[in-house]
């Protein structure tokens, strides 16, 4: 088939590349003309795992391009919406004005038969006006939602093989023909077993919501048990090794420590509660005020946990934050608590120092007062205390007795909770971590 994809950030350029990758002809289109050159030069404009290598054997094909264009939309049959939704500046809303404005221009190419398919996560209630905007312009297309679940940093994975396909259709039926078209575009996928639901457009709109909301209410859950073990003197990590035994409960989503953050969760929670307002049902979402003071809380704790461990003061210190992006395998500082709390860190007067594999180049625009090495080593050197913010592997894998040799004091806060506690005091560090004695 011939597909458009209309933006080529995160979701966008993954997309594009694994529905080449699934054999379809696919044009990706977005406004920004740099990420539409190196994305035509099989660069990936972001880090993600496997990405580059997908563009380099997809383009190979002649199955895939990037434009920005948007007359080269006209001939695909089935054309995706996947340009961002952040949160309004000052406002906990979602800003749909990427969203509107991909819809609109897409219209002037719709053919009779076409589908286009939002993939964006948005408020409820965004596809049906969508869809009847859609309907003004080309009467003979048809709107869907196809909400997307991918995870940065399994991204291209998550894409090929998802564990659901959800439907968003007018009316919900499985005979809309829209769904056979829809089915098609993911014959693969399908055909290796994925779970595929069809339902209306809000129930779909929800259903990306609910489980970002539900991730981010597992974390918060699990970080106001770490704020009850530390009053209490008990071990989060144990706490939740034992619930998590509990398969109604499950381990996964339940790793104590600085929070969530990223360019969905929070965003998507505050958007969520914002819509159940306008919807005159505040009260169901009061809870999601109360999992985000929570997560907030956590970058508090850890710049408090420092000064603790620092002898009561920052003023001077010389702090090295080992971590940048939101979480590891990606290069993304949206929201990032690990960034956040270096700021905080520097702004009380310590002299902070940030490394990270892959994030520097985009921390560094964010925040261009803080210091940054590219090496582990460099940055450790004559450290007063060291912050495991994102547990990339290499940080995991670090060895008390090398690192001892580089720094000037030998303090630790292991602020994700993945480091051996026992093997880093052995070895002569002042080890603290979040929620454990
Ligand atoms: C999240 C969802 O997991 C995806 O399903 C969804 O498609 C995506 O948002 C989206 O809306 O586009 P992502 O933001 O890539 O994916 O990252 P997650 O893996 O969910 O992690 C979010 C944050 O939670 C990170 O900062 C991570 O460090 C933190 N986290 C995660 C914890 O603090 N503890 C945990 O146990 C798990």
């Amino acid at each position: 088939m011939r597909i458009t994809v209309v933006g080529c950030g995160y979701l966008g350029a993954v997309h594009a590349a694994c529905m080449a990758k699934l054999g379809h002809e696919v044009v990706g289109i977005d406004v920004d003309e740099n990420k539409i050159a190196e994305l035509s030069a099989a660069r990936a404009p972001f880090f993600e795992p496997g990405l580059e290598d997908l563009l380099l054997e997809v383009q190979a094909t002649g199955r895939l391009s990037f434009t920005t264009d948007m007359s080269a939309s006209k001939g695909s049959a089935v054309h995706f919406i996947c340009v961002g939704t952040p949160q309004k500046k000052g406002e906990n809303a979602a800003d749909l004005t990427y969203v509107d404005a991909a819809t609109n221009a897409l219209i002037p190419h719709l053919s009779p038969g076409d589908i286009v398919v939002g993939k964006s996560t948005v408020p409820v209630g965004t596809a049906e006006r969508l869809a009847a905007i859609v309907k003004l312009g080309q009467p003979e297309a048809q709107l869907l939602w196809n909400p997307e679940f991918l995870r940065e940093g399994h991204a291209v994975s998550d894409t090929l093989s998802p564990d659901r396909l959800v439907y968003g259709v007018a009316g919900g039926s499985e005979d809309h023909p829209a769904v056979q078209l829809l089915d098609q575009v993911y014959a693969g996928p399908l055909e290796a077993g994925t779970p595929r639901l069809v339902a209306d457009l809000p129930t779909a709109e929800l259903v990306k919501t609910a489980a970002n909301s539900f991730l981010a209410t597992k974390i918060s859950f699990i970080n106001a048990m770490a704020e009850l073990c530390e009053a209490a003197g008990a071990d989060v990590t144990l706490l939740a090794d034992a619930i998590g035994m509990d398969d109604r409960i499950g381990r996964k989503f339940l790793n104590a420590g600085i929070g969530f953050g990223g360019g969905c969760l929070p965003k998507d929670i505050r958007a969520f509660m914002a819509r159940a307002g306008e919807l005159g049902a505040d009260q169901a979402l009061t809870f999601l005020r109360e999992v985000d003071a929570i997560n907030m809380r956590r970058r508090n704790r850890v710049v408090e946990l420092t000064r603790e461990l620092c002898g009561g003061s920052l003023l001077g210190q010389r702090i090295t934050v080992l971590g940048a992006a939101f979480k590891p395998k990606s290069d993304d500082v949206r929201d990032s608590p690990a960034l956040s709390i270096a700021a905080q860190l520097q702004l009380q007067g310590a002299v902070v120092t940030v490394t990270d594999p892959e994030a520097l180049k985009n921390a560094s625009r964010r925040f261009p007062e803080l210091h940054y090495q590219a090496t582990t080593e460099t940055a450790m050197e004559r450290a007063d205390a060291l912050l495991l913010l994102t547990e990339w592997q290499e940080y995991r894998d670090l060895d008390p007795y090398d690192s001892a040799k580089l720094v000037s004091n030998l303090r630790i806060l292991d602020g994700r909770n993945v480091l051996d506690s026992a093997k880093w005091r052995a070895a002569g560090w002042m080890y603290r971590g979040l929620g454990r004695p």
